[in-house]
């Protein structure tokens, strides 16, 4: 089986983190977040992952080929001249997608984190003989989203209507689909969204089935969603897989270390952190709610919660970072400076404190 994930769209509200790499490719709970996915995508079977791309495909290409022999699956790109949205890059991949083996293909928005029950939509999908097969999550939110309104029975879909200005359902797509080869036959070469122009047409014509997915779901394209979203992950990877997690008594909570990272004495850390690889937490540290990427130091008696540290940053010691603040990449923040929800761009140095949530340029 081949999958398609869509990853055009520059990332633009989870700035700064996307001003150093493509939004797929920042770091969620110690890995890319396209790489979450793509495992995910093996494990079922897929054999080949064709990247939608609309901008900077060569970072997202050299990264990725290092995975292709790690995992044992093809990655492939295909780059759109023009952004083509959510549909117009399945038309593009045409000729990548349709193999002569009838099967369906996965697509996937990349933005989206959840157990990924692929084994179950495939299973779902054949049930019903339809055409095409959404994901679908409840949310107290939906406006925000595609909402699907669907038979509770067969799953079938009697509308889809993206992002509604008035409440009609509280289902939403959860940007996971298995689609038959004939729904290429609907889309044109051009930009189209998927989900204002194919799915309510296939929606009309009783053909659109959609499936409740089990377990946790978050779009982590925005700071306080990809909070909230770590939190999501580390509860389902506590109920699966508890041994990947962080213990001792200066944990609390869910908390993921990566094995070379170092910890000092006397840390108090948890719930909800996560520590990527090369990270130095000296010792007296706070953590709360936050992620601390890659190569991070953080120094003596800092104190950090409801935050994320962006790649190879330094905070100082008895800092105090606070209310989602996010540094970008390489920020370095001097001793004893407080952040109240600062949103700092990359390779800058905070000498002050930020009293007020603000973006410091
Ligand atoms: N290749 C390509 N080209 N990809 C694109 C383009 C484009 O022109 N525009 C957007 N994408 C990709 C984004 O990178 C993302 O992975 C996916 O398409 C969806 O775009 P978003 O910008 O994240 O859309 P959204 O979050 O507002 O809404 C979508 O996701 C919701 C679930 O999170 C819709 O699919 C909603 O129906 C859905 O509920
Ligand atoms: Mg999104």
């Amino acid at each position: 089986m081949k999958a398609l994930i869509l990853v055009g769209g520059f990332g633009t509200r989870l700035r700064p983190l996307t001003l150093s790499f493509p939004k797929p490719l920042v770091d969620f709970a110690n890995k890319p977040m396209i790489l979450h996915q793509i495992e995910a995508l093996k494990d079922v079977g897929v054999t080949e992952v064709i990247l939608a791309i609309n901008y900077r495909p060569e970072v997202m290409i050299s990264f990725l080929k290092d995975f292709e022999d790690k995992l044992g699956i093809k990655i492939t790109c295909s780059q759109e001249t023009e952004p083509l949205g959510t549909a117009g890059p399945l038309a593009l991949a045409r000729d990548k997608l349709i193999d002569g083996s009838g099967e369906p293909f996965f697509v996937l928005n990349s933005d989206v984190i959840s157990e990924y029950p692929f084994a179950n939509l495939i299973q779902f999908h054949k049930s019903h003989g339809g055409e095409a097969t959404v994901m679908v999550t409840k949310v107290d939110e939906p406006s925000k989203y595609g909402v699907v309104v669907m038979d509770e029975e067969n799953g079938r879909v009697d509308r889809f209507v993206e992002k509604p200005k008035i409440f009609v359902g509280n289902k939403i797509n959860a940007g996971i689909y298995l689609l038959n080869p004939s729904v290429l036959d609907r889309i044109d070469l051009r930009p189209t969204s998927i989900e204002k122009e194919v799915f309510p047409k296939i929606a009309a014509e009783k053909q659109l089935y959609a499936m409740v997915l089990p377990g946790y779901w978050m779009d982590i394209g925005q700071p306080k969603d990809y909070i909230t979203g770590l939190r999501l992950y580390l509860d389902s990877l506590r109920k699966k897989t508890s041994t990947k997690l962080a213990a001792g008594s200066h944990i609390i909570g869910n908390v993921l270390i990566h094995e070379n990272a170092v910890i000092g004495d006397g840390c108090l850390i948890g719930p909800d952190v996560a520590i990527g690889p090369g990270c130095v937490i000296e010792s007296g540290v706070r953590l709360s709610r936050c992620t601390v990427m890659r190569g991070v130091r953080i120094r003596k008696h800092a104190c950090i919660s409801g935050s994320i540290i962006g790649w190879h940053s330094t905070v100082g010691q008895w800092a105090r970072i606070e209310n989602m603040t996010i540094l970008g990449e390489d920020v370095h923040v001097s001793d004893e400076v407080y952040s109240n929800g600062g949103v700092v761009l990359p390779h800058k140095e905070i000498k002050s404190s930020i009293l007020k949530p603000e973006i410091v340029m």
